[in-house]
């Protein structure tokens, strides 16, 4: 199964992500995730893409556009993948098109404005694996300590107030017109995110059936 996952920063995509990778054993391909290591990593690419993540900014089509190619003809992707923030433009769906990428559904999970700020305020990601926590709605067991590889947790830059305005700013200017995009092809299914977690991959994985 070819997936999408679409929704405003912070609206639980990477969560759901894992869930359904865990469920239905296609792997998570986060653009984000991939951006962040390649920051981290000091790579071409990652040094030019700091500056625009940090400040809420898309990255350009063309960059995510290659890595994103990159990755799906990797052999692990040959069953299916779930895409966790890829496309974001239009012309990135269509880079997706051009592809040939036959995409089986596209979820949007929708979150308001003002649950979104609440969440990304409290969200904490491990500096070693990326993995995602909430000091109130997922804390990890020791505070400031990754469960899963003892790294140690933080709040991220583009997760500072003004920079989740700007994001959600870029969100509903630059990405929502995807959902036109995939509602015309038949594709789009809308699950509102719920206060708890489960409840929401309760709804993602039955949406995935409809
Ligand atoms: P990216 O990492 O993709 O950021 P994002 O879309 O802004 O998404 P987030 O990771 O912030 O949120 P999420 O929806 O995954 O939510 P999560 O599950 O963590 O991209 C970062 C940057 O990279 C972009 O700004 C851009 O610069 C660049 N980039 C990436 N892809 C690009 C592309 N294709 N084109 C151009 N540029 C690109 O959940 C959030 C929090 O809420 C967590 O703490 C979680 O625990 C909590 N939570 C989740 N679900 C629930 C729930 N049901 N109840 C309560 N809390 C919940």
């Amino acid at each position: 199964m070819k997936l999408i996952l679409l929704g405003a920063p912070g609206a639980g995509k990477g969560t759901q992500a894992e869930v359904i990778s865990e469920k239905l054993n296609i792997p998570q391909i986060s653009t984000g995730n991939m951006l962040r290591e390649a920051v981290k990593n000091g790579t071409e690419y990652g040094l030019k893409a700091k500056a625009q993540m940090e400040s809420g900014a898309l990255v350009p089509d063309e960059v995510v556009i290659g890595i994103l190619k990159e990755r799906i003809a990797e052999d692990d992707c040959k069953n299916g993948f779930i895409l966790d923030g890829f496309p974001r433009t239009v012309p990135q769906a269509e880079a997706l098109d051009a592809m040939g990428v036959e995409i089986d559904k596209v979820v949007e999970i929708f979150v308001p404005d003002e649950k979104i700020q609440q969440r990304l305020g409290g969200r904490r990601v491990c500096e070693g694996c990326g993995a995602s926590y909430h000091t109130e709605f997922k804390p990890s067991k020791v505070d400031g300590v990754c469960d899963k590889c003892s790294g140690k947790t933080v709040l991220r830059k583009d997760d500072a107030p003004e920079t989740v305005l700007e994001r959600l700013k870029v969100y509903h200017t630059t990405t929502a017109p995807l959902k036109e995009y995939y509602d015309s092809k038949g594709k789009l299914v809308t699950v509102v995110g719920q206060e708890e977690v489960a409840d929401t991959s309760r709804l993602t994985l039955e949406a995935l059936t409809k």
